[in-house]
């Protein structure tokens, strides 16, 4: 499996800070946004990386990460997005470098405590037994500002974005394993009310398709794409010692 890392858009939720720079290099605590993402991939056994950024400060993706080793990276490469197609727009820039293989794609300002390992893992046997996609969900306090799940018998049933009035507290994470069908499904998407194609349809096709799996995060998960999150992250990185990094 190899790993993508989504890193573009224009932050204007951190306007005035993102208008220099990109959100995904600011800092988080005492690392760029984007080392947290990578080394979550890397903790999953993930080393064959692409980068998915845009804008006025892609370059700087380059000069900060080089080929990677810092990492241990097998290979890291870079992709650039024109303009602001949303998510699964980003995510079929990732076709020619995937090769037909399955992906693990993180949103390059989602951070967590522990790792995925478990369900890399598990979403490995789920391709060779077929396919499909595995999706991780977290409890949250204030599940209006993501994608939403309903769950039963642990099976995910009913997944919407940023509900007014959410049916349950469980966020589904920026974290998202799929298969190779994942490209194809990204080419039949129509744009949402925001104008953006949005990864919960391309996850909601998967659960039409009865190919979906999930799996809920152990340990704290934080976006960092308000003021709000992004301080929160950086305590939360401070005062746990979580994602430890050498590089
Ligand atoms: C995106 C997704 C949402 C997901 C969230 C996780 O929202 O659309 O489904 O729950 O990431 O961080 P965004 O924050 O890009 O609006």
């Amino acid at each position: 499996m190899k790993g993508v890392v989504l890193a573009g858009g224009l932050g204007s939720r951190l306007y005035p800070l993102t208008k220099i720079t990109n959100k995904h290099l600011l800092p988080v605590f005492n690392k760029p946004m984007i080392y947290y993402p990578i080394q979550c991939l890397v903790n999953a056994g993930i080393t064959d990386i692409l980068i998915v950024t845009g804008g006025n400060s892609a370059g700087h993706f380059l000069q900060l990460l080089r080929n990677g080793s810092d990492f241990g990276l097998a290979r890291l490469s870079y992709a650039y997005q024109e303009g602001e197609g949303g998510i699964a727009d980003a995510l079929k820039l990732a076709e020619a470098f995937a090769e037909g293989d399955s992906i693990c794609v993180v949103l390059g300002d989602n951070i967590i405590e522990g790792n995925i390992k478990k369900a890399a893992d598990d979403f490995r046997a789920q391709v060779a037994g077929g396919g499909g996609a595995k999706i991780m969900l977290k409890e949250v306090h204030d599940p209006e500002r993501f994608g939403v799940a309903t769950v039963q018998d642990g099976k995910v049933v009913e997944i919407v974005e940023k509900p007014k009035q959410p049916k349950s507290n469980l966020a589904v994470i920026g974290i998202y394993m799929y298969d190779p069908s994942v490209f194809e499904i990204c080419r039949d998407l129509k744009p949402s009310s925001r104008g953006e194609l949005e990864i919960t349809d391309v996850n909601n096709e998967y659960l039409r398709r009865g190919q979906l799996t999930c799996e809920v995060l152990q340990g704290w998960w934080t976006d960092a794409g308000t003021f709000e999150s992004l301080y929160r992250s950086a305590a939360l990185v401070r005062e746990s010692g979580a994602n430890r990094m050498d590089v």
